[in-house]
């Protein structure tokens, strides 16, 4: 069987990272399953702007549109290009409204925590409102006038003074619930047993109070069978259950073991994401895919990394880590075991890239080709 996966090189470190994580992608492939993968290369960031004038030129986008699956190294906004940031621009393009970061602990790194490895979950983040919706407008200014004027007036809000900065968090059932839903999906494919939903409705009733609300009744209504909630708890059933956000924080920390899947608003999925990955050593390991209904989207999850790219001094883990998700996602969850297990093997080993040596004791760096020619050994 055959597939195309289109991919985006990438700024800064793409180059290297992927240079590094593509035959370890292809070779697990080659050791594990009968699939092949037509790597399609397209046009993004600054090699596109030099060639075509457009850092996202019209036919990247098209072709996206079109794709189910696709994977891209770290992109930079090109100074002047006209684009706020190209990942916001493809994320709104194409309708990627899910943020999914797997987070587990790797053997042999540091952590701050006694039990990294307790800490095994999925992190569904929704992608498309609350603040990354972009509605604030600064202090002072005609429209934060304007729209104060407006709360103060029309809507009663008499607390405000008139002169502040002012946002807004649009929230809606239709995107809520097609986001806990995906998690939702997620946790029944692999057997998990929990999904909590994670918000601070306690403060905020209409927008992070809804988002919950809106989940426990997307589960009732969609997944009646395969459902149960903390209050009846039902064995075999998959439990839905929400924990305000503030009390998450502490739960991860004291019993990770109790969840597998995360839902959150974006704020509050941001927060955590990058919170969990601190847990498990902080690496630039993490992964993370931005789907959309129709197009799988992975991404390694660090920047360019300007002051180290081109020195063979990066670490293609987080690619890697993208390409087992892919593999997984594909139908291939044997070659995706193997890269991960290679990765991990290679870490306990000890001959890591130099990010990775200052946190793994006792280990010895070495260069992003050479990494990555020790993992595809140890595939
Ligand atoms: P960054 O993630 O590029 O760098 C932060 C630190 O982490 C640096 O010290 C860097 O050397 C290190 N680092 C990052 N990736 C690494 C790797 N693979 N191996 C070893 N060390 C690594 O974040 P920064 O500096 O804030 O952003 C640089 C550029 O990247 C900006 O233009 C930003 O917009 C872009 N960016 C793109 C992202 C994406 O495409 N998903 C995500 C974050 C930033």
């Amino acid at each position: 069987m055959r597939k195309t996966v289109y991919w985006i090189e990438g700024d800064g470190v793409g180059p290297e990272i992927w240079r590094a994580a593509r035959p370890v992608i292809d070779a697990a492939l080659r050791l594990e399953s009968g699939l092949t993968l037509d790597w399609t290369e397209l046009p993004a960031g600054e090699k596109a702007l030099a060639e075509t004038g457009s850092p996202l030129p019209e036919e990247t986008l098209r072709a996206l549109s079109q794709a189910d699956v696709a994977m891209k190294g770290p992109l930079g906004t090109p100074v002047g290009a006209g684009i706020r940031s190209l990942n916001v621009a493809l994320r709104q393009a194409l309708d990627l409204y899910a943020c999914i970061r797997p987070i587990r602990y790797f053997r042999g790194v540091e952590s701050p925590v006694r039990h990294p490895e307790r800490v095994d979950m999925v992190v569904f983040r929704e992608n498309t409102e609350d603040v990354y919706a972009g509605i604030e407008y600064a202090a002072g200014s005609p429209e934060a006038r304007k729209l104060i004027a407006f709360l103060r007036e029309e809507l009663g809000a008499a607390s405000l003074r008139g002169d502040e900065a002012a946002g807004v968090k649009p929230m809606s059932e239709y995107a809520c619930a097609r986001l806990v839903r995906r998690a939702l999906l997620h946790a029944l494919k692999h057997g998990l047993e929990s999904l909590t939903l994670v918000h601070k409705g306690n403060i905020m009733k209409y927008t992070e109070g809804a988002f919950c609300r809106w989940g426990y009744e997307l589960a009732a209504r969609e997944f009646a069978g395969q459902t149960c909630t903390e209050g009846s708890p039902e064995p075999g059933k998959l439990m839905i259950r929400d924990r305000i956000a503030d009390a998450m924080f502490q739960e991860v920390l004291l019993h990770p073991e109790r969840h597998r899947v995360l839902a959150a608003t974006n704020l509050n999925g941001d927060y955590l994401s990058d919170a969990l990955a601190a847990q498990v050593g902080g690496l630039g390991l993490a992964p993370g895919v931005n789907m959309s209904d129709s197009l799988a989207f992975f991404e390694a999850t660090h920047g360019t990394a300007p002051d180290i790219a081109g020195r063979d001094r990066a670490n293609p883990g987080s690619l890697m880590l993208c390409g087992a998700m892919m593999l997984d996602h594909l139908g291939a969850p044997g070659a995706a075991g193997r890269i991960r297990a290679a990765l991990e093997k290679s870490i306990a080993a000890g001959t890591v890239t130099e990010d990775l040596a200052a946190q793994v004791p006792g280990a010895k760096p070495t260069g992003c080709a050479a990494f990555g020619d020790i993992v595809g050994a140890n595939l």
